[in-house]
């Protein structure tokens, strides 16, 4: 049997401590083997090299070698070793503690309902770091070069925000320190540590019916109305739908609305939870953007510059949307969209040089007029079709998995039988 012990710095329970008492085999991080009663008799392998450990673990469990014992940080079933027990196909028992996020929550005396809880524990940085820039409340977790310091250096100075660095709790070294971003970047850290990121630590946050992100937004393609704009200068509803849908913008995406005009792109992908950068040339488009994010209530950063140039120092775009600027701009945006491209174009003539942009940089890359005929009403309770502009809409995709599923192979349709509800099969439960 194995048993996965939760470790938070309180005394183990008596459970806990019955179950390691019968311990063969202890599987724990160092400073876990070292507090816990482990018995002289059981063999101990310490967790550094996981995969090693892993296997010690099948190694026992398959020889049937007596009780295996595995002590982890906080809640084992939360960011811990509980998925890869489960992945290699053994069963545990958890004895869970307290997470180290509600521990740091709870230090600040701040609810977490709201908090989106994100790991850059051996992932990707860029996407913790993303998820940071927007959302207001966000608990880190952390790991040696990807902590405090990593996350203050990509946030300072465009995000003003307040980190509460939580080393060690409930250990003998635990300490919780408040700082900004550019501080974090100079102290020295002690491992482990979780980071609270919060744009206010004096606001309670939204009370929502679901843990974490917010769900998305209840509509989009937004009229255009929903926008301050000039001279019609914004992407229209139709075009902006297509664009949203090619984009995908998500929570830990950052994304580019290059020449964004109104912003109206941002805005509607900062709704879906992106972290977004709105670039324009013009310092009145770039005042009504601004306008806009605040009348949306979402967070965009807006780049006053001309592209390509000012691109060069923004952070690396999941996917960029281009509104304006000619194909050298849709080349200096393709060489560095990890997943894809979206142009909008009036003129035919650069569709062409659009396509061989995304093309050369490695895109699958599409295209498509689109035109819509709003219905308009006119006297006497009848319509009229009033055209919205044609825009050429040229796309690229990286990634090959967004290429649509092959349809399933038709066969002829199932006999109807009257359905009975079973018990689920034992692999599903
Ligand atoms: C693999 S995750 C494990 C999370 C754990 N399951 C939990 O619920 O706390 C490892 C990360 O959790 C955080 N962590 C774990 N124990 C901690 C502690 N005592 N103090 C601060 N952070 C801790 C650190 O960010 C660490 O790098």
């Amino acid at each position: 049997m194995i048993t996965v012990i939760g470790c938070d710095g309180s005394p183990l329970p008596a459970p806990a401590l019955e179950h390691l008492a019968r311990a063969r085999l202890v599987v724990g991080g160092a400073r876990h083997l070292a507090a816990a009663p482990v018995p002289a008799e059981a063999r101990t392998v310490v967790l550094g090299d996981v995969g090693a450990a892993l296997a010690e673990i099948d190694r026992a469990a398959g020889e049937d070698a007596g009780d295996v014992v595995v002590l982890a940080s906080g809640d084992p079933g939360f960011f811990g070793i509980v998925r890869a027990l489960r992945e290699r196909g053994h069963r545990p028992r958890v004895l869970p503690a307290l997470s180290s996020v509600a521990q740091a929550f709870a230090r600040v005396g701040l609810s977490w309902d709201d908090a989106l809880v994100v790991s850059a524990h051996g992932r990707e940085l860029r996407r913790a770091v993303n998820a940071c820039r927007a959302h207001p409340k966000v608990a880190v977790l952390t790991a040696p070069g990807a902590g405090p310091a990593e996350l203050g250096r990509a946030l300072f100075p465009q995000h003003p925000r307040t980190f509460v660095v939580c080393e060690d709790l409930g250990g003998p070294e635990e300490r919780v320190v408040r700082c900004r971003p550019a501080e974090a970047t100079t102290r020295p850290w002690r491992d482990p540590n979780v980071v609270l990121v919060l744009a206010s630590e004096r606001a309670a946050g939204e009370r929502g019916w679901i843990a974490g992100a917010r769900p998305g937004p209840a509509a989009w393609a937004l009229p255009e109305e929903a926008f301050d704009h000039r001279d019609s200068m914004v992407t229209k509803a139709e075009v902006r739908a297509l664009a949203l849908a090619r984009l995908g913008p998500r929570i830990g995406d950052m994304i580019w609305d290059v020449g964004a005009g109104s912003g109206s792109v941002a805005v509607e992908c900062a709704r879906f939870g992106a972290a977004v950068v709105a670039v324009d040339r013009d310092p009145a488009a770039c005042e009504r953007i601004r306008a806009n994010v605040r009348a949306h209530g979402v967070r965009v950063a807006v780049s006053r510059g001309e592209a390509p140039a000012v691109l060069e120092h923004l952070p690396d775009p999941d996917a960029v949307f281009v509104g304006g600027g000619g194909p050298e701009v849709v080349r200096a945006c393709a060489a560095r969209a990890l997943r894809s491209v979206v142009v909008a174009l009036a003129s035919v003539e650069r569709v062409r040089p659009a396509l061989d942009a995304l093309t050369a940089a490695g895109f699958t890359a599409r295209a498509v007029q689109l035109q819509a005929s709003r219905l308009s009403p006119l006297p006497g309770d009848v319509h009229r079709l009033a055209a919205v502009n044609p825009v050429f809409v040229v796309w690229g995709d990286r990634d090959a998995a967004s290429s649509p599923p092959a349809p399933p192979a038709r066969t002829a349709p199932p006999e109807r039988r009257p359905q009975t509800l079973a018990e689920l099969p034992e692999a599903d439960r």
